[in-house]
């Protein structure tokens, strides 16, 4: 027996250097994202800010002014992640936003804009699709977690066939290219990722009627581990690497998670708010009969 575990414990040993090995080269490769490297903070005079060599970044909102950063690339389709820790405590009146546009009067976009609340009370998490200009496609969720005690990845998966949104894996939303029955769909105008915070007590909370508390401020939302697959299809590098979530579509398991979002946390969905479209309702509510 002695000779026995004489000759496998190296081999053990052996088994744990070599996956310590790898585990630190991938940690090398793709542990240390660098903000410095895809985003340029754009406004908010000092209040938008890269720490931790380039690890994380912070927005922050005070009473005067917000913050804001904005991608480097444009991508003409997409897989986005983004790990966010959203506004801690007492958020009400604040917005986070983190969506992906193009410019001008017939942009595109594809938007999460989270609605903070009074400590204790559900953050509400917004989403909307812009095409030519024209968006009026909200749907609004809960979140089966409280956005501000961690961070969550929030997904964008943009591709010829289709819009996902994610978070932590689980589809909350999906807009279908329904190109064929004469529904618009974002796929000739490059986007950029941009992301943002302000005050919008006016409307974000409760309609208006809780007020942002300046006793609380700053507000801080905070990002780490973007990661953008395989760079996107960002604009100039060609499309050859960008081929393996071109295709995806949500499998049968995602479906189901979906349903389960929708039944389970969804608020708001623009496709069932009849009273909002007396002529009848967007065209792409019929074909996918939400
Ligand atoms: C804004 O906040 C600062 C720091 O808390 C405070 O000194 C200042 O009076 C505030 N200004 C307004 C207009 O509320
Ligand atoms: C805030 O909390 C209230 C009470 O739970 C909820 O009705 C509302 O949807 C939440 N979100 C916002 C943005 O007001
Ligand atoms: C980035 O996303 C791709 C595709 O979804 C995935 O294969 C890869 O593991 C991700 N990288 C990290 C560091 O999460
Ligand atoms: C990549 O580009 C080529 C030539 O522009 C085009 O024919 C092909 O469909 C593109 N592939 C994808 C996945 O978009």
């Amino acid at each position: 027996m002695a000779s026995f575990s004489y000759l496998y414990v190296p081999k053990y040993l052996s088994f744990f250097i070599h996956a310590i090995i790898i585990y630190i080269f991938i940690f090398s490769v793709y542990g240390n994202y660098n903000f410095n490297q895809d985003f340029d903070i754009t406004w908010g005079d000092g209040r938008g800010k890269i720490a931790d060599n380039g690890e994380l970044l912070t927005l922050t909102l005070d009473n005067s002014s917000g913050s804001g950063f904005q991608s480097k690339k444009e991508y003409l389709f997409c897989k986005i992640d983004m790990k966010i820790k959203l506004v801690p405590r007492n958020s009400a009146g604040t917005v986070t936003a983190f969506f992906l546009s193009s410019e001008g009067p017939t942009h595109d976009e594809i938007d999460y804009e989270f609605l903070g609340n009074l400590s204790g009370e559900p953050y509400t998490v917004h989403t909307n699709v812009y095409t030519q200009g024209k968006g009026d496609r909200e749907q609004q969720f809960h979140l089966w977690f409280d956005p501000r005690d961690d961070f969550h990845t929030y997904s964008i998966l943009w591709n010829p066939q289709t819009i996902v949104f994610s978070i932590d894996e689980v589809p909350i939303r999906e807009f279908k290219n329904l190109g064929q029955h004469g529904v618009q769909f974002p796929n000739n105008q490059p986007m950029k990722l941009y992301s943002s915070i302000w005050d919008a007590d006016q409307w974000a909370t409760r309609g208006g009627l809780i007020k942002t508390d300046w006793s609380q401020a700053p507000f801080t939302s905070s990002y780490k581990n973007f990661n953008a697959s395989n760079d996107g299809c960002a604009v100039g590098l060609g499309n050859t690497s960008c081929e393996s979530w071109m295709s995806q579509k949500l499998d049968p398991f995602g479906e189901e998670k979906l349903k389960w979002v929708k039944k389970n946390y969804m608020i708001y969905n623009y496709c069932t708010d009849i009273n909002r479209f007396p002529q009848g309702l967007p065209p792409e509510c019929n074909e996918e009969q939400q």
